[in-house]
Formats: C-alpha cells, structure tokens, sequence
C-alpha cells in the first residue's frame, strides 16, 4: 500500500505545513465556526471541540495511513492558522485533490496561496504526482483567487458537482501538473 510520508513543509515565509495535535483542537473548533467556512464547506454541525481533537490526531492520521490522503495545519508562528489537505488521491493514475480552509483572523496576508503552491509542488516533485486539482465552486471568489495565486490554472466547470449547506453548487476546475512545478 502506498501512503503520503508524515512530512513538515517549511514555506518561505516562515510558515508550516505540519500534523494537527489535540493542542489545536479549540482554536479548529474556534475557527470552523465563521461564515464562511460554513458557507463553501459541508462540515459536522455543530462542531465542539472534542469532534476537533479527534479529528485533528485519529481521525487525520489515519486518513495518511489509510493512503487516502494527508492533513496538515497551516502554522503562522507556531500557532494554527488554518488547515490544507491531499484527498481523492489515485495512485495509480498519480492524481490528487487539495483542499483548504484559514482561520478569519489568519486570512489576507496570502497564507492560503503559499500553502497550495508548496504543497502541490511537494506532490509534484518529491511525490511524482502527474495532476493536481482544485474543485472551487464558482460563487467562491476568495477561494479561485487562491488557485490563480498559486499557479493552478482554470479548465472548466463541473456542473451540479458540489454541494453546500445551501444546497447544489457548480464546480470550477483548476490543475496544477508536472512540468509547472515552481
Ligand atoms: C479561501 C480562503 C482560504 C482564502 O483566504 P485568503 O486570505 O483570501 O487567501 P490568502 O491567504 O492566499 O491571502 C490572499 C490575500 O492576501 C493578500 N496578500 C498579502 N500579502 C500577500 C502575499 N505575500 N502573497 C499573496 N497574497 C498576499 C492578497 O492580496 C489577498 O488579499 P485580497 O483578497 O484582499 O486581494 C478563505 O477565504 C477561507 O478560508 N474561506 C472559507 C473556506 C473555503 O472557502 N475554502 C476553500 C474551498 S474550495
């Protein structure tokens, strides 16, 4: 079985891309109850913060074990900031998703964007990965700026693919793939 390493991503800014441990649990669960999290991402609700300290440790790593993919926290000055992570993954075809979310007070200062670009570069280079994708629904402006800030480029729109809270949403699809590595 083939499975993403435990790795730590060390971004330009001084930021990191590391595992969740339970000592981030309040500040997810914290963060996870914003508008507009709530609004693109279809998550537990409500969400205390004992469904966060499972998830940050069992629940993700066993999402790596698994080879299903690999979560990681955005870490701005050790404290966390947002999480990004690798799923739908096809070994085989060597093509894989990534999603993303920041804190409120940890957006505008392009963190989301780095994130993406180091980690499908990470999936790209050491990890031979051919294809990268990002599914935005279209209303998700904050969300294509990121793809567009990290190099991904827009192919088309995935009709009904998406849902939310609200309901069924368009997907717009973005690719990163080997050979645009930065
Ligand atoms: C999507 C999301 C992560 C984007 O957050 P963000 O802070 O706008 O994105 P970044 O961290 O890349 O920051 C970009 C902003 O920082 C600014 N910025 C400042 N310094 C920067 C730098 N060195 N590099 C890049 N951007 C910088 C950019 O100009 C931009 O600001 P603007 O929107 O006013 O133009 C955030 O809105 C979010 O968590 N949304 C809810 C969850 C979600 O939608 N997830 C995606 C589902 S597909």
């Amino acid at each position: 079985m083939q499975v993403l390493p435990d790795v730590v991503i060390e971004l330009d800014d001084g930021s990191r891309l590391t595992a969740f441990t339970t000592l981030d649990a309040p500040a997810i669960a914290a963060a996870v109850d914003d508008s507009d999290i709530r609004r693109w991402l279809p998550l537990p609700r409500p969400y205390p913060v004992e469904l966060a300290a499972e998830w940050s440790t069992g629940v993700s790593e066993s999402v790596r074990a698994s080879g299903a993919g690999l979560v990681r926290c955005i870490r701005v000055d050790g404290a966390m900031a947002g999480c990004i992570d690798v799923k739908r993954v096809d070994w085989r075809a060597r093509t894989a998703e990534i999603g993303y979310w920041l804190s409120p007070d940890h957006r505008g200062r392009g963190h989301a964007s780095r994130a993406v670009a180091a980690l499908s570069s990470w999936l790209l280079v050491e990890q031979s990965f051919e294809r990268i994708e990002l599914r935005i629904a279209t209303e998700n402006r904050p969300s294509a700026a990121v793809a567009e800030r990290a190099g991904f480029s827009f192919e088309g729109i995935a009709r009904n693919a998406g849902f939310t809270d609200a309901g069924r949403v368009d997907l717009g699809i973005w690719s990163r793939i080997t050979g645009e590595e930065r």
